[in-house]
């Protein structure tokens, strides 16, 4: 890790650190091949982030043949950009659960995050993995003057399901708290130098294989089932979808998953950093981490908002810093990067069987910022159904679930959102395209001869024109300056500059477009 201080601001945006996660710059970057030509494995795996990776692990560990593949190169998007807490504390979730769920299918959401724990240390002890792993507390907190009842529901509820929850006053923080819940024996890790190790596993098991820049494009749910791709077809017994947002969408998971962005800045502090893991649910989060590697080093996330609505993203980066320079006497800013998560609508993400009318097509999404224990959850859940053994924790996942109490003023709030947009961006108007004011560092979506187009002109004066419609379901794209990205506002699928896929559920790239542009700038 190189130091930075303030003099890292960069000249045109002012934000300071480098815009690359910790996470990615400490760690290898992998070079797997892509898949060459037809494949005949036990199980498919689509997708190589924390959930792709265990359940392979885990298919492995039980003697198939798996192949694991990714659009890019694994462990490279969210699983790379999250913050890492490894904990059962998912903000203020088990009073929720409770009320809607039931005490039943809210203790299997409890059981299963606590193995998810137990079975990451277990996996980090058993390969010998040196992934930076230790224990510590995770908090969940309000403010002075805050929420302190739900603070308090939370302690019971969690209690009651046999977590190791108390309520607190007193933090390692350096500013006050009205109240806390605090589980104890929960951990951290450096998230890639685990899974790296886990994808090694998998990419050296007999007859199974980690296939990076395989784009899936179809898959059938046959007797085998068959994946299509890019590079060849991979024959399987069985396919799990684990993409992120689910790539096949089988169960119109686009009206029940909303899609969030949200900011980390890694801060060097003036001392050393605060124990625990600290989580802060108001709106927007605020969430803090020390980091294992470096005594100072602190994790600081939050301005989370929806994708596509981010409005000047820059500015985010912005807040959080002004908010972390408020809370922390921060020395310097080492990195900043941004990362992106689905939250389904009652707050359970779907895990298992993908759609009623399939059947040996599974799925893991909706993780909603807590992919560290979910996504290990979902690779043991998942390795049990299509290994043929029972699972404790299938109901409370179950992806063909629908709680309506739980979920109808979130399903009503995104699909009503989703709708709006999609219906805006064929009756309002945009400028006609005139390129002679777009200076370097601006982009702008505007018609072309009466079609939508998303133009980009970068530092160095080179204009990027893609189609501003969305290949999912034809949405526009806005532009997120803060990323370089047009990423669309109905349900998160996020293209570069020049439209390759960023985020799903858009499998297709954006089309270019030749735009004609004054050279004389
Ligand atoms: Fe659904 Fe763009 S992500 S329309």
């Amino acid at each position: 890790m190189t130091p930075s201080d303030d003099s890292t601001r960069d000249a045109s945006g002012d934000l300071a650190g480098r815009h690359e996660s910790i996470w990615m710059d400490t760690s290898d970057r992998t070079d797997y091949g892509a898949l060459d030509g037809d494949l005949r494995v036990d199980t498919a795996v689509v997708g190589g982030g924390i959930a792709g990776v265990t359940t392979a692990h885990e298919l492995v560990e039980a003697g198939q043949s798996v192949a694991v593949l990714e659009r890019g190169r694994i462990l490279d998007g969210t699983t790379g950009r999250t913050t890492a807490k490894v904990t059962s504390l998912h903000g203020l979730v088990y009073d929720h659960l409770i009320d809607h769920f039931g005490v039943e299918r809210a203790q299997q959401y409890a059981d299963a995050n606590q193995a998810a724990i137990e079975h990451v240390a277990d996996t980090v002890d058993d390969l010998g993995v040196d992934c930076e792993f230790g224990r510590t507390s995770a908090y969940t907190y309000v403010d002075p003057g805050g929420n302190r009842r739900g603070v308090r529901a939370e302690v019971d509820a969690a209690r009651r399901l046999g977590l190791p929850a108390s309520f607190v006053e007193d933090t390692d923080l350096p500013y006050d708290v009205g109240g806390a819940v605090r589980f104890d024996d929960q951990a951290y890790f450096h998230p890639r130098k685990y899974l790296l190790a886990l994808a090694a596993e998998v990419a050296d098991a007999d007859g199974s294989g980690v296939f990076e820049e395989t784009t899936v494009h179809e898959i059938d749910d046959g007797d085998p089932c068959r994946v299509d791709t890019d590079r060849g077809e991979v024959v399987a017994d069985d396919v799990v979808i684990a993409s992120h947002f689910p790539i096949s969408d089988h169960a119109l998971y686009f009206s029940r998953l909303t899609p969030k962005r949200s900011y980390v800045v890694a801060a060097r502090l003036d001392g050393d950093a605060p124990e625990g893991l600290y989580y802060d649910p108001e709106d927007p989060y605020f969430s803090v981490r020390s980091h294992a590697g470096e005594d100072s080093l602190v994790l600081i996330g939050g301005q989370d908002h929806r994708t596509g609505h981010g409005g000047n993203t820059t500015d985010r980066y912005r807040k959080l810093e002004r908010e972390a320079r408020e809370r922390f006497d921060i020395e310097s800013i080492e990195y900043r990067w941004a990362t992106q998560d689905y939250k389904s609508i009652d707050r359970v993400p779907f895990v298992g069987n993908a759609a009623p009318q399939t059947r040996d097509v599974y799925v893991a999404t909706g993780f909603g910022g807590w992919g560290m224990t979910n996504g290990t959850v979902a690779g043991l859940l998942l390795a049990d159904l299509i290994c043929g053994r029972d699972n404790p924790w299938t109901d409370v996942y179950d992806p063909t679930r629908f709680e309506f109490g739980a979920s109808k003023s979130d399903l009503l709030s995104h699909n009503k959102h989703a709708m709006k947009h999609l219906f805006e961006g064929y009756v309002e108007s945009h400028p006609d395209l005139d390129l002679s004011g777009l200076a370097p560092g601006e982009a702008v979506v505007a018609d072309d001869r009466d079609d939508p187009v998303a133009v980009y002109r970068d530092e160095d004066g080179e204009v990027h024109a893609v189609s501003a419609v969305c290949t999912h379901m034809g949405c526009l794209v806005s532009w997120n300056d803060g990323e370089e990205s047009w990423d669309c506002p109905c349900h998160g699928s996020r293209f570069d500059v020049d439209g390759a896929v960023l985020d799903t559920p858009a499998v297709d790239d954006l089309d270019a477009v030749d735009v004609e542009y004054p050279t004389d700038r």
